[in-house]
């Protein structure tokens, strides 16, 4: 392994502290692997080929499990069967992860705030990823939401990762959620509507929230935080456009917000999941050098056809994970989205700083 030793990683995930000074001497590249959708009822040997790339880390973008239910036993049964692969088992005792949860995980289908059953799911999740028993992540408002920050002055990687779900407004629907999802995977899209999918944009952009007043506030202290580089790891799509599935698309005031925060910083790479295809999405930004979104999904799950995407630059359409090599001495990271095999599919090197 390059760059951080692993168990300043792992120690680093959980105490959500800076490594201790030897890390500082530590030179090469930092690799940062990241995926998304793993179905438990599936096999899933690309836990294997991920393991094979060596990652100093690896982003669960969520839907690390399918539970779908509002039973405490039946979701316990959804990590159990998780728990139990080998080829997952081999991967979770090599490599240090950062989780958090998409719909799916979280309880059901594209929910937000009103599911039932957030703060025991809540419960499984951390217990499941191990997350400490004094961790803010099981108490906190505003639900999982984390930040880290790792490796010294000059070589600081910070991840941040919000949670999508926990205060969720109901999102603009046009119905039919199923009958169109059941039409996209027999291979139609929707070329002749404005939005392929059911959701709306809303045109009243206070008729919604996603991250609800305090996780803005989190999340605007943490650019305040000194970083060479952040990583915003996003359960959802941010960039892309037109797909009319869930997406911050479905709420323009954020997506807003969070791009102005973002602002002309060079130092910025969005990572998604979610959406079951691996893709590459850049926003052009007048003046300096574009926005990249690199996203990977799914572990086990593949989308029969692509929805439109304004900001596409590349797609995959199978399984796949991705992965970021970040480059200290060139100041650039290689986005990678690799197959089951782990062969890349889809790459972009982009610099920095
Ligand atoms: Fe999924």
């Amino acid at each position: 392994m390059a760059g951080l030793s692993r168990r300043s990683v792992a120690k680093g995930l959980a105490a959500l502290a800076l490594p201790n000074a030897a890390e500082a001497q530590a030179s090469g590249a930092l690799r940062i692997g990241f995926g998304s959708c793993a179905r438990q009822t599936k096999d899933q040997p690309i836990w294997d080929a991920i393991v094979a790339q060596n990652p100093d880390l690896f982003v669960m973008l969520g839907d690390g499990v399918y539970a779908d239910t509002a039973h405490p036993e039946r979701m316990r049964a959804a990590y159990r069967r998780l728990a139990e692969k080998p080829e997952f088992q081999r991967f979770r005792a090599a490599v240090p992860t950062l989780a958090i949860w998409d719909d799916h995980d979280y309880g059901a289908n594209d929910a937000g705030g009103d599911y039932p059953m957030k703060e025991e799911s809540r419960r499984q999740f951390c217990d499941f990823w191990g997350e400490p028993a004094d961790s803010p992540r099981r108490t906190q408002e505003g639900g999982i939401f984390t930040a880290m920050t790792l490796g010294p002055p000059g070589r600081r990687v910070q991840l941040i990762a919000p949670d999508l779900r926990w205060n969720r407004d109901p999102e603009n629907s046009s119905g039919g959620w199923w009958r169109m999802a059941r039409q996209y995977m027999a291979g139609r899209i929707f070329p002749d509507r404005a939005i392929a999918g059911p959701y709306q944009t809303v045109d009243d952009p206070s008729a919604v929230k996603m991250l609800g007043a305090s996780q803005w506030a989190w999340l605007e202290a943490r650019f305040a935080e000194p970083a060479d580089l952040r990583v915003i790891c996003s359960s959802l799509q941010v960039l892309s456009e037109g797909t009319g599935w869930e997406a911050w698309e479905q709420f323009p005031a954020e997506r807003a917000r969070l791009l102005n925060l973002i602002g002309d910083s060079g130092d910025v790479i969005l990572l998604s999941g979610d959406v079951h295809y691996g893709e590459i999405s850049a926003l052009a930004r007048p003046g300096v050098g574009p926005l990249w979104e690199a996203t990977s999904s799914g572990l086990t799950e593949v989308w029969a056809v692509l929805p439109p995407n304004a900001l596409r630059t590349a797609a995959y359409r199978g399984r796949n994970f991705g992965l970021l090599t970040v480059d200290w001495s060139a100041q650039r990271v290689l986005i990678e989205v690799k197959d089951e095999a782990g062969v890349t599919q889809l790459a972009e090197a982009v610099g920095f700083g």
